[in-house]
Parts: C-alpha cells; sequence; structure tokens
C-alpha cells in the first residue's frame, strides 16, 4: 500500500503521525511510505532518518494527499486539508467528529474512509490510542504543578518533596484512572504527600496495591474533598465519566477555603474541566488566578512534549496501520473488532452511533 505522512498543519501541533522506526516497519513490508518534508522537525525526527527507514521525501502536503491510498497523521483534518482527501482514500487519524459540523459535512463529502483514533476499543470497553495522551498528561500535571508552585509565578513557594526537617508538599489528585495514577507516581516520586480520591472501589485497590507508602487511597465524596483541599498545595483533576461532561468537584466558593498560591491543574479541561472556574488555557498562557489560586487547564498538554508524545501515540498506532496496510481497510477491519469500532465515516456514510445522534443533518 502506498501511505502518506504529511506535515500537521494545526496550530501549535508539533507531532507527527509516524516515526522513522513505523516507517521502517512498513517499508520491510514492501509497502511506500511518503512523507512530506520536514513533517517530522519538531517531533526530533529528521528527511535523513526517514530516508535511511526507506521513506520517499515529498516537497508538499499536496503531493503526499496525491501520491497516498492512505494517510497516518495525529490531528483532525483542517479546512485546507478537506480538498486534498480523495473518495476511497483511508485516513487514520484524531477526528472528535461529534465537536465539528463543519469537519463531518467534510469528510462526507470527501467519500474518503475516515478511521478515528479516539474510538478504536477494546473489549473491555478502554481505549487504546487515548491512554499515552493520559500518561502523558498525567505525568505532566505533577510537572507544572511544581513549577507553578514557585514564588515567582505567584505559587506558594513549597519544593514538592521538601527537604530533610521541612515537611513536603500535599498533592491531591481526583480520579486515579491513567491521568491521576501517572500523576501519583510522578508526585511521590518526588516526595510529595499524596492524596488520590475516586468513586471507583477496583481503582481505588489498585492505587493501594501498587502505589508507596506516601500515596493515601480515598473515597471521593464532598466531604472528603472539602476536607482536604484546605492544606493542599497542588491539585489535579483527572476525572472522566465516558462520554459526559466531568462533573464539577471543586467550586467557586470552594477557593476561599483554600490557602493563597494553591496551583490547581484540571487535566480534564477538555471535558469542560472538573473544577468550576476552568476555562482552557494555551501552552502561550497556561495559567491565571482567581481568589488567589494559580488555575493550570491546557487543553493539548501533550503538544508541549512532542518527541515523547509522537513515540508514545505512534507505538500503539503502528500495530494497526501495519494490520490495515497488509489486508486493506474492510479486511482488517472484519478481522479486528477494536479496530473496526473506529470506522466513522466510510465513502459519505456516517457509521459511528455518537455522530448520527450529534447531527440532525446525519441519517
Ligand atoms: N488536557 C489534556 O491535554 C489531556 C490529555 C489527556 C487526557 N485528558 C483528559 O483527562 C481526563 C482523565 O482521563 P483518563 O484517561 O485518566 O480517564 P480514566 O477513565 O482512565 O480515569 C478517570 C477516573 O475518574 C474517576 N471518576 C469519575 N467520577 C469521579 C469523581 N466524582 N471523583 C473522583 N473520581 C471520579 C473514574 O472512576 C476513573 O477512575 C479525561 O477528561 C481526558 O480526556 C486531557
Amino acid at each position: 500500500m502506498k501511505i502518506g505522512v504529511p506535515i500537521e498543519i494545526k496550530n501549535n501541533e508539533n507531532r507527527v503521525g509516524m516515526t522513522p522506526s513505523g516507517v521502517f516497519e512498513l517499508t520491510k513490508r514492501n509497502h511506500t511510505v511518503y512523507v512530506q518534508k520536514n513533517a517530522g522537525f519538531n517531533s526530533g525526527f529528521f528527511d535523513e532518518n526517514y530516508v535511511s527507514a526507506g521513506a520517499t521525501i515529498l516537497d508538499t502536503i499536496e503531493e503526499v494527499y496525491e501520491a497516498a491510498e492512505m494517510i497516518v497523521k495525529v490531528k483532525e483534518p483542517i479546512e485546507p486539508e478537506y480538498k486534498l482527501i480523495k473518495p476511497n482514500q483511508v485516513v487514520f487519524t484524531y477526528f472528535h467528529f461529534a465537536s465539528s459540523e463543519v469537519l463531518t459535512k467534510a469528510m462526507i463529502a470527501s467519500q474518503s474512509v475516515c478511521i478515528a483514533y479516539e474510538t478504536v476499543e477494546d473489549a473491555d470497553g478502554s481505549l487504546p490510542l487515548l491512554i499515552p495522551m493520559s500518561e502523558v498528561a498525567g505525568r505532566m500535571s505533577i510537572q507544572q504543578g511544581a513549577k507553578y508552585l514557585e514564588k515567582p509565578i505567584m505559587g506558594r513557594g513549597i519544593l514538592l518533596g521538601g527537604i530533610p526537617g521541612v515537611p513536603p508538599a500535599k498533592v491531591l489528585i481526583l480520579g486515579a484512572g491513567v491521568v491521576g495514577l501517572q500523576a501519583a507516581r510522578m508526585a511521590s516520586g518526588l516526595g510529595a504527600s499524596v492524596y488520590i480520591l475516586d468513586i471507583n472501589m477496583k481503582a481505588l485497590r489498585h492505587v493501594s496495591d501498587v502505589m508507596p507508602n506516601n500515596v493515601v487511597s480515598e473515597f471521593s465524596s464532598e466531604y472528603n474533598i472539602r476536607k482536604h483541599i484546605k492544606d493542599a498545595d497542588l491539585i489535579i483533576g483527572g476525572v472522566l465519566i465516558k462520554g459526559a461532561k466531568a462533573p464539577k468537584l471543586i467550586t467557586k466558593d470552594m477557593l476561599k477555603d483554600m490557602r493563597p498560591g494553591t496551583v490547581m491543574v484540571d487535566v480534564a479541561v477538555d471535558q469542560g474541566g472538573c473544577f468550576e472556574t476552568t476555562k482552557p488555557t494555551t501552552h502561550q498562557d497556561p495559567t491565571y488566578i482567581i481568589d488567589e489560586v494559580v488555575h493550570y487547564s491546557v487543553a493539548n498538554m501533550p503538544g508541549a512534549v512532542p518527541y515523547t508524545s509522537t513515540m508514545g501515540l505512534t507505538n500503539v498506532t503502528l500495530p494497526y496501520v501495519i494490520k490495515l496496510a497488509n489486508q486493506g481497510w474492510e479486511k482488517a477491519c472484519e478481522n479486528d473488532d477494536s479496530l473496526a469500532k473506529g470506522l466513522n465515516i466510510v465513502k459519505g456514510e456516517v457509521v459511528y452511533k455518537e455522530i448520527v445522534e450529534a447531527f440532525d443533518f446525519v441519517v
């Protein structure tokens, strides 16, 4: 199969859909991979790395879309790309159709085969192509939190791990899923005193089994949250209720119970946030302050660490890319139920229930 890897043109997107190692796996199976010039540059992968893995470099995005039977990328196509997508072409990427009517209409019109990373689903209901990004965001939340706790950036001026003779900071983590566990791992590793709250007892049992002694698990309730916020230095929001907006676990009135300079990192911002005072921010201007509490709520945290994020993403997408290339999309989806769940729009027809429900025009 002929596979194309274009440069990501969405604002501030530094990741790339395939690493040189992915190209190598495909070319060794006799597939042809076209990579756009400089596509991997911002992730730390250079054209010569792709060429030595067997790729052909093409100068323009038009050439890549024209040459490829399957496009592998990261973010949903944006307006300038709509006209480049051809009938029957497979596009394998994050789409998030339900949040964009314009994109949905454009992909219906393109008559392409759209397979969305975010809806590829394993038998246990987990979303394997989303997990690495939650892992990145969970680990990063502590890195960012530690930074904004510094006094010059308006934080409380406390070192997460303390020092001999001085107690460490207290970190409160809401949600013991992928984000919460990774945050707990980082915070405990730095020596902080960590409390992690969830409503799922299985998740709390897992925390208790695998985490060191400086991580305490506790059931998530308004009572317990109100108790902990009074002396927490750093609060991480990592809750998710699948398919729904995040519950507002920390309301505006609760901010007055916190100490000045407390830092709140709302990783769940992409689902509306689990703090009432959350509004999405960017890497250019990541924080704002309300009632002396520092808020960090960047909606695409993995974008700041494209090297790690690209590797993490392509580790999980590559096995599917290989199946799609070897078998063609129809056979690959027939043979793999997880991958079949990724089919969203097939040659003008919407085949994913949630997208049909999201828009009146889809029948
Ligand atoms: N900002 C970013 O860049 C970024 C990146 C990746 C993921 N995310 C987001 O982070 C959020 C968490 O993702 P995840 O992969 O960890 O999800 P997950 O499903 O693995 O974990 C969510 C956890 O929240 C728990 N939960 C639900 N209601 C709760 C409550 N009232 N109190 C405490 N816990 C509760 C669930 O039981 C579950 O254990 C999602 O909204 C995801 O989209 C954001």
